[in-house]
């Protein structure tokens, strides 16, 4: 098969959605592999070292598009309004491509790719099944995210996080709260702790305790009912109006002690929930920073600007945007290695893609294919029916034998 690796568009991307060693892996398993000049530049990784890894440059997204059965990217057909025409034109019918496609935010950008005959396969949507976590971009790029957290709010932060005793004085270690700790939120716990900050976290799933005390922090407890939080699936449920009025009190008298706050709370498809009102601000000293890396979907901070570094009564909040691209080698490394795991396990033994949809990983994974939306949460969202249940396998294609 022809694989193509596009070239980021989007605005602040650095990140590629391949690396040499991948394009190697590939290439052993019989693929071709087609590499957009320039496509690792922003990641450190220059067109040599791809083609040292046995790919061919491609000077353009045309010709990527034009000539591969499978295009990857890290946003292959981008829902930004000013790409995204541009970028649903350059697909054919019967190819398929793979990368990261929001659809359960962008569901109107899947129902497009439908109608263009292309079926997709949307690396978010991997099922978090222990036999997946090698493929698990959403958790790959959380760690990074996590991570990045971090550093942003220690360079923004009056205060350093150690505890120092000089000849100057002592200083005192910084108090730093996570909210949400989940992928992200546990990764930024464990590297306030390597800063030297005293660092404390709280979720609302109950199984997160022990998980904030296996990475070195102090789990908040809040004396709230938390046992309808969890779904079935490990992700927090929304929460009702009143549980988050409770949690939001006594959360006020928490955060009056910190010196940095890193919010990471989400609920997947859905808008961030608000655990920082306005009200609940002015309890916070003056000086702390907030990072509020949930920022992308609402916020989990009232006052949140996404993109933004905001001053709100001397509390200066942070809203990053596309925290993983700070960290382009590492996070190209990391999704790169997802990617290809994923491929591999499509690959059969002659190098041929199959997608039996009677595999959770791909009935999971695809989000659309000969000319439908086919994944049952996507179609749920777009108010489609339901599908009928085994959806037939796939003939390999002729051409799509390994070369
Ligand atoms: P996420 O990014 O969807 O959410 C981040 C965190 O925010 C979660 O821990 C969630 O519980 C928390 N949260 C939501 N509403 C909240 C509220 N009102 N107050 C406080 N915290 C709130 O979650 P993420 O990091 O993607 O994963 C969450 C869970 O998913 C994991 O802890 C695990 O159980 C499961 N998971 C399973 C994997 C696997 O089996 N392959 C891989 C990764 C995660």
């Amino acid at each position: 098969m022809i694989i193509g690796l596009c070239r980021e568009h989007a605005a602040g991307e650095t990140r590629v959605a391949l690396t040499p060693p991948n394009i190697k892996t590939l290439v052993e398993k019989g693929q071709t592999c087609l590499v957009e000049t320039g496509a690792g530049t922003a990641a450190g990784i220059s067109d040599e070292d791809f083609k040292e890894a046995g790919a061919e440059i491609v000077a353009s997204s045309e010709a990527i598009f034009e000539r591969s059965e499978l295009v990857l990217g890290i946003q292959p057909v981008s829902p930004d309004a000013s790409l995204r025409d541009a970028h649903l034109a350059r697909l054919r019918e019967g190819q398929m491509i793979a990368g990261m496609l929001d659809p359960l935010g962008e569901s109107d950008l899947a129902k497009q790719i439908a109608e263009r005959g292309v079926t997709s396969l949307g690396l978010e949507m991997v099922p978090r099944i222990s036999r997946a976590q090698s493929m698990d971009v959403l958790s790959s790029m959380a760690t990074i995210g996590g991570y990045h957290a971090v550093l942003h709010g220690a360079s923004l932060a009056p205060r350093i996080f150690p505890m120092m005793m000089t000849a100057a004085g002592t200083l005192k270690a910084a108090n730093v709260l996570i909210l949400g700790a989940g992928v992200a939120g546990l990764q930024a716990c464990a590297t306030a702790k390597r800063l030297g900050a005293v660092v404390s976290a709280y979720d609302i799933r109950p199984a997160a305790h022990d998980q904030i005390l296996s990475v070195g922090a102090k789990p908040v407890e809040l004396e709230l009912e938390t046992e309808e939080s969890e779904d079935a699936g490990g992700y927090a449920k929304e929460q009702s109006a009143d549980q988050l009025a409770k949690q939001q009190a006594a959360l006020a008298k928490v955060l009056a002690t910190q010196d940095i706050i890193i919010t990471t709370a989400a609920v997947p498809g859905r808008r961030s929930p608000v655990l920082i009102t306005e009200d609940m601000l002015k309890s916070v000293k003056p000086g702390t920073v907030i990072v509020d890396i949930a920022a992308e979907r609402g916020g989990n901070c009232a006052a949140t600007k996404a993109g933004e570094v905001i001053n709100v009564g001397g509390v200066i909040i942070s809203g990053p945007l596309n925290l993983p691209a700070r960290h382009p080698f590492h996070a190209s490394q990391m999704f790169g290695n997802n990617m290809t795991t994923l491929l591999s396990h499509l690959l059969d033994d002659d190098g041929v893609l199959q997608l039996d949809f009677d595999d959770e990983i791909v009935a999971g994974t695809v989000v659309t294919h000969k000319g439908d939306v086919t994944h049952a949460m996507i179609r749920q969202i777009l108010e489609l029916p339901a599908m009928p249940l085994g959806t037939p396998k796939e003939e390999p294609a002729e051409e799509n034998k390994g070369e």
